[in-house]
Formats: C-alpha cells, structure tokens, sequence
C-alpha cells in the first residue's frame, strides 16, 4: 500500500505494452465475445448504438452525438486514454463478426488512491442475455489482479432500475448514499447513487471459498481470466 506513484506508473507500463484484450466470454448460448480496443471501423455502429431509444435517456448529454465523426473523436480519445493511463475502456464485440455491441471499463482511474470508476452499456438488441453482467464480473477481477485497485465505484441516476440490480445483485456492490448534484444530466444537476466494491470485500468473498455472485469458484476464476489475457495492439 506505500508503493509511490512513480512505482505504480511503472507497474502499469510493464504490465500493458499494448491495449490488454480479453477473449472468449460466452453467452448462455455459448456465442462468445471479445473485449478489445475500439478502432475507427467502430463509429458508425457506436453512432447509431448511442442515438437508439433505450441508451440516451441513461447517457449524459456529452455523449449523445449529432454525427458518425463526433462519436469517432469520442472513441479516439477513449483509446489515447488508455495509453495516457488515465483509463480502460473495452469494445465489447461480437467474436464472430468483430462487430460493436457494447462498450464497458473504467472511466476514471485515480492510480495513486488505486480507484476505479466502472461505466458501461449494451446495444439494446444484445440486452438481456447477461452478456454485461459476465463482462463486469471480468473486468472487476481484472481491475484488483491487474490494475492493483483498492476500490471500485459506479454511479447511477435514481432511476436506473437494471444497472443497479447488476451492481448490487451481481457483482456484489455496496450501495452508499446519494450524491448530490454531482452530475449535469439533461439540463440541471441531479443527484445519483454512488456503489462501491472494495479490494477487502473482494477478497472476503473469495476467501469463503468462493465469490457468491459467481457460478465458479473463484480461484479457477481468477486462473480462467489470466489464461482469457492477452496484449494486443
Ligand atoms: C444497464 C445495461 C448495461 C444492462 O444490460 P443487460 O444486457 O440488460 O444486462 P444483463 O442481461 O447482464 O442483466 C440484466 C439484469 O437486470 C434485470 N432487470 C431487467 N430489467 C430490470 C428492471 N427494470 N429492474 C431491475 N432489474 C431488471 C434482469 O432480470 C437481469 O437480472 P437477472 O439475471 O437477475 O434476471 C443496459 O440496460 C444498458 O445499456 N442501459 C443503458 C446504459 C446504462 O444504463 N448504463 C449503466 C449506467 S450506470
């Protein structure tokens, strides 16, 4: 816990040369799908995802875009983010086609207090297959093996019925509190629901033998998502 900054900078730079992908996350049909890095090919799908009923009401008014190369400078900055390491977020593609259908990761990455902020969405034609809540659960473990995180948080309008569900009925977040006009949405400044996941109730979790809001237990968890790793550019 006393590792400096610069310590920590150098962790993160050893660890990823490259945009980290994570293979073969599967629905319950068994279709798989792919965390990788977004690329210009994405916009147009990333356009249209983020301008259907069903996503812009929950997304704030920054990332509803007028056109396909507003949405390109978004996906653009999201990846010089990453190598900026100011923060990680995944394309999640359909492993078959490579195409779009969904995005997730960590919006905010706070290295020296080692803090996350978890944001993410799904196409609504993809939505319900649970495809999001095994994706989060990756991500999150990635997160405390990887990024060396102490603490996880996601925020969410009052509203948000399904992502809270996910957070606190999936993957284990703590609900704590509401934070008040913390975000500009739709015109004025509104309160949310602030989740937490810390690395010590993680690890409460998987020191009972098992992560409870996973099916496998967690040390072959933990194994499986090393083996799913890869570096890519
Ligand atoms: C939030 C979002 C990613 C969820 O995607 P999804 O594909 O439906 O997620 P999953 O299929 O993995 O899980 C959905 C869960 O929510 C439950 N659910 C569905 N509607 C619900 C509702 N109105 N209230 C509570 N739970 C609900 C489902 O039953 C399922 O839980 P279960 O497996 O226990 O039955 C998706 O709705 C989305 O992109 N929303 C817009 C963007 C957004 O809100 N992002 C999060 C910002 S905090």
């Amino acid at each position: 816990m006393s590792t400096s900054l610069t310590e920590l900078s150098e962790i993160y730079r050893k660890t990823f040369n490259d945009f980290p992908v994570i293979r073969g996350i599967t629905d319950k049909d068994g279709n798989r799908y792919i965390l990788r890095k977004h690329t210009d090919e994405d916009a147009a799908d990333y356009y249209a995802f983020y301008n259907s009923p069903g996503i812009r009401e929950f997304l704030p008014d920054g990332l509803v875009f007028k056109t396909k190369t507003e949405a390109m400078e978004e996906l653009r900055n999201r990846v010089a983010g990453f190598y900026k390491r100011e923060m990680l977020y995944w394309c999640i593609a359909e492993e078959k086609t490579n195409r779009l259908i969904g995005g997730c990761g960590f919006i905010e990455w706070s290295k020296y207090h080692r803090r996350l902020e978890l944001a993410y969405d799904m196409m609504p034609s993809y939505q319900g297959r649970g495809i999001i809540t095994s994706v989060l659960r990756f991500v999150s473990a990635f997160a405390f093996l990887h990024l060396h995180a102490v603490r996880l948080q996601a925020t969410t309008t009052k509203d948000n019925h399904r992502s809270i569900h996910i957070l606190k009925n999936k993957l284990g977040f703590k609900h704590e509190g509401l934070l008040q006009n913390y975000k500009f949405w739709k015109g004025e400044y509104i309160n949310v629901n602030i989740f937490s996941l810390s690395l010590q109730q993680f690890n409460d979790y998987c020191k009972k033998g098992n992560y409870p809001f996973l099916d496998a237990d967690w040390i072959s968890f933990a194994k499986d998502l090393e083996q799913r790793l890869f570096n890519s550019n």
